[in-house]
């Protein structure tokens, strides 16, 4: 097997194009590191603050670099992420709570105990309900190990670095969007360590230029991991939404997400049941795949906000794999602008 030095040696035979000696990559520097990890090659470079115009001469300098490591090792993913600070600048050194974002005035995270519970859906269907009540709404995927947002909104442009060292967001159906996932071109879920976590959501949180919001919805991954911490203890949250089926395998991990936002001590917003009921299109017939109530129940126990239950729907799941909007006419939409709703006035008593 080819080792680490093996490829940042053959790496240097690249030119860095913004080295003005127009030395290789390993001799400018520019690695700052390049880990073999399983099945994945994971190189970080680093590189300048770009002006617009110099967009096009990294892309292909990325590609280079791609080629080069998929060529010697083919079994492998590559992942090259591009960083502008060294990592020993992107560990937390920001003042803990409450550090707002300057322009944005809630920022909401959306959570779950369970993958696969909905909550990407959730998040996306709130983002709209909350854009439909007439707010400024932006959404951040932080699910740095499985990205959505990219699949259900069918985005694939990539987002544009300027001067001054700030993303824009994409802008779609009329709501700003970022991922990490819109600056990978892979759809593998990506490994990250601890600390390479922190400094990711740190940047896409600061070094993208939201404008201004009234809500920012981020789009957490499942779990207790590490990106809920660096997001709770960076960031001053409005508040946690937390989705769960209503049944119990489900119910017990949503248990430990609400258990984790109340240690750090970020308000909870309420519950929502997703996939609570299935109607059945042809003969109305209800049946409760996933039980029902539970999530209802679970809200009423602990003393939180019931935001309500979302059925299993095949138009909402239809919409989501196409990367397409919910019609705003389905009575699923309304079962969201409901839900949007509460969290809406909860945001309001808060502002007062
Ligand atoms: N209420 C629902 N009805 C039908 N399909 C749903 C519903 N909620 C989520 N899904 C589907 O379930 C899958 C997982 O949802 P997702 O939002 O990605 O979950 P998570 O973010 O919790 O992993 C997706 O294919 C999504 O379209
Ligand atoms: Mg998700």
């Amino acid at each position: 097997m080819i080792s680490e030095e093996h490829l940042k040696v053959g790496l240097d035979k690249i030119p860095f194009p913004f080295d003005q000696k127009g030395e290789g990559l390993l001799q400018s520097g520019c690695i700052e590191s390049l880990k073999i990890e399983d099945s994945k090659i994971i190189c970080i470079l680093l590189v300048p603050v770009l002006k617009e115009e110099d967009q096009k001469k990294i892309e292909t300098f990325i590609e280079d670099v791609k080629r080069y490591l998929k060529i010697q090792v083919p079994t492998h993913e590559i992942f090259v992420i591009t960083t502008n600070e060294r990592s020993s600048a992107l560990s937390p050194t920001l003042p803990l709570k409450p550090w707002g974002i300057r322009n944005i005035r809630h920022i909401i995270a959306v959570a779950s105990g369970k993958g696969g519970v909905g909550k990407s859906t959730v998040a996306l269907n709130l983002a709209v309900g909350l854009k439909n009540l007439g707010l400024k709404v932006g959404i951040l995927d932080a699910d740095v190990y499985g990205p959505s947002l990219p699949h259900l909104f069918n985005v694939h442009e990539k987002p544009m670095m300027f001067e001054g060292k700030k993303f824009k967001p994409i802008l779609k159906e009329g709501l700003a969007l970022m991922s990490m996932g819109f600056l990978m071109d892979t759809e593998a879920p990506l490994i990250w360590r601890g600390p390479m976590v922190q400094g990711v959501i740190t940047q896409l949180l600061t070094d993208v230029d939201w404008g201004d919001l009234d809500v920012l919805v981020v789009d957490l991954p499942p779990g207790t991991g590490d990106v809920q911490l660096t997001l709770a203890q960076k960031v001053s949250l409005s508040g946690a939404v937390i989705v769960s089926t209503p049944q119990d395998i489900a119910l017990i991990d949503a248990r430990k997400a609400i258990g984790m936002f109340e240690k750090l001590e970020v308000p909870l917003l309420g519950v929502v049941e997703n996939m609570s009921l299935f109607i059945c299109p042809n003969c109305h017939y209800e049946t409760s795949i996933f039980s029902h109530g539970g999530a209802r129940k679970e809200a009423e126990k602990r003393g939180l906000p019931f935001l309500g239950e979302i059925e299993l729907s095949l138009k909402l799941r239809e919409a989501s794999d196409l990367g397409l909007p919910l019609d705003q006419k389905e009575g699923i939409a309304t079962s969201f602008l409901k839900i949007a709703q509460k969290v809406k006035d909860q945001l309001d008593a808060f502002t007062v």
